[in-house]
């Protein structure tokens, strides 16, 4: 059996939780493959909402099996507080139902501190990062020097703690900007999350997935952020530390290239970004003020009001290509219901030049937004379960979208509730 990839195309945000709760019915496995507590995946059904941020989307269905992949880094802190957070559902054993890979790496209190420092004393140049430790993070992994889950099985992994925490505290000393902690405190919360973690299973996520899959076992891969927040790829420097692009999940899960099968690419109706960075069809106007106030655009993460803006089709079929997408899910469509007229950004002027891909540098001054106008709908499509009931106006907004991006559109969502999702 193929794996099955599922993606964000935008800066993140893009509803991927919804959709893999949606899914999950067909999956055995539930993969999460890169990133760490700065993602917020939320989940609604039975009028509740629920954000996860370490742990895969499967968790509430029973069928499923619940991996944390080798790419991801796991704050063993907050990893331990959405475990709690689990508790309050009776009859949801997570113990059996979540397995972590033992090349997953830890994210110290000392990293979070590291992400602060740096942070703050980039003044102006700042990432806009959640502070959850990510880049200080990958920058231990790549350097070689991190902790994974499978040290905590090691005797000597407290020394080994302890050399890469006073490491950690030299380089806080060396940034311009200081900041407050209690270190003992941290350190308090940090080991008694550790014994909670330690309480679940440790697995050679690669050996378990290839065995899965040999075994007929239908797997999707859940991605975090988005397309444009690829270290590699992304608006760089303005980006997570991570490869959220498909290529990620080969390396976050340890999946041959030529196991990957379906490639679903989830995108909003319009486009936020939180954090700082360029963002050309970015609005500071009455309709941004609407996307953001009717789509709740809040980080589910930081709490942060998300940028809004116009659909970014540059973009989208950059990442479209990048990532290789089978199948296209437009989430959000009922945010747009009440625009008279929508604009879709089609080209950038870059250097003078009309340009329909997405160059080296899309800062303002680089870069300036052509585009194309639709007719909106008034329709409140919140209720509507049948694509036979979308107005007009959607459907031709839909096609439009559809012949530009070669990809069908498999998916509309029109709610964040699991019932509020339009099968096409
Ligand atoms: P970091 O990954 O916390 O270092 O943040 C780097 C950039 O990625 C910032 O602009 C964040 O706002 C953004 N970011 C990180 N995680 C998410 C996410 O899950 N959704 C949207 N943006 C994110």
């Amino acid at each position: 059996m193929a794996v099955d990839l599922l993606l964000g195309l935008q800066w993140g945000d893009e509803g991927k939780g919804k959709i893999v709760d949606v899914l999950t019915k067909d999956y055995d496995i539930i993969a999460r493959f890169q990133g760490g507590p700065n993602a917020g995946h939320t989940l609604e059904f039975d009028g509740i909402k629920h954000v996860l941020h370490t742990i895969p989307s499967g968790i509430f269905h029973d069928n499923a099996m619940n991996v944390i992949g080798n790419g991801v880094v796991i704050d063993p802190v907050i990893f331990k507080r959405e475990l709690d957070n689990l508790k309050k559902f009776e009859g949801l054993d997570y113990k059996s139902k979540l397995i972590i890979s033992r090349k997953a790496h830890l994210i110290l209190p000392t990293h979070r501190l590291l992400d602060a420092a740096s942070e703050a004393s980039k003044g102006k140049a700042k990432i806009g990062s959640t502070l959850k430790g990510i880049g200080p993070t990958y920058m231990d992994k790549t350097g070689r020097n991190g902790i994974r889950v499978g040290d905590l099985e090691l005797a000597d992994w407290k020394e080994r703690y302890t050399t890469l925490r006073d490491k950690h505290l030299t380089m806080i000393d060396y940034y311009d900007a200081k900041i407050e902690f209690d270190l003992a405190e941290l350190e308090t919360e940090f080991f008694a999350a550790i014994t909670v973690l330690k309480s679940l299973t440790f697995i050679d996520s690669e050996e378990y997935l290839y065995q899965a899959q040999k075994s007929g076992k239908t797997i999707l891969a859940e991605g975090a952020q988005g397309s444009l927040l690829d270290i590699d790829f992304g608006t760089y420097p303005y980006v997570t530390s991570s490869n959220t692009t498909a290529a990620g999940a080969c390396t976050g899960l340890g999946v041959a290239p030529n196991q990957i099968g379906e490639v679903f690419g989830i995108f909003k109706a319009y486009t936020t970004r939180v954090g700082s960075g360029p963002f050309p069809t970015e609005l500071f106007d009455e309709d941004g003020e609407t996307m953001g106030r009717v789509g709740n655009e809040f980080g589910a993460t930081t709490g942060r009001p998300r940028r809004c803006g116009w659909l970014d089709l540059v973009a989208l079929k950059y990442a479209v290509r990048v990532n290789g997408v089978t199948q296209l899910m437009m989430m959000k469509g009922d945010v747009l219901s009440g625009f008279k007229s929508l604009k879709i950004c089609t080209a950038y002027k870059y250097k003078g030049q009309e340009i329909d891909h997405l160059p080296y540098n899309i800062e303002p001054e680089n870069v300036e937004v052509v585009y194309t106008e639709m007719a909106g709908w008034s329709e409140d499509l919140t209720g509507m379960t049948e694509a036979s009931q979308l107005p007009k106006e959607l459907n031709d907004y839909i096609d439009y979208l559809e012949k530009e991006l070669e990809t069908p559109i498999k998916i509309v969502s029109v709610g964040p509730d699991r019932t509020q999702t339009i099968h096409r």
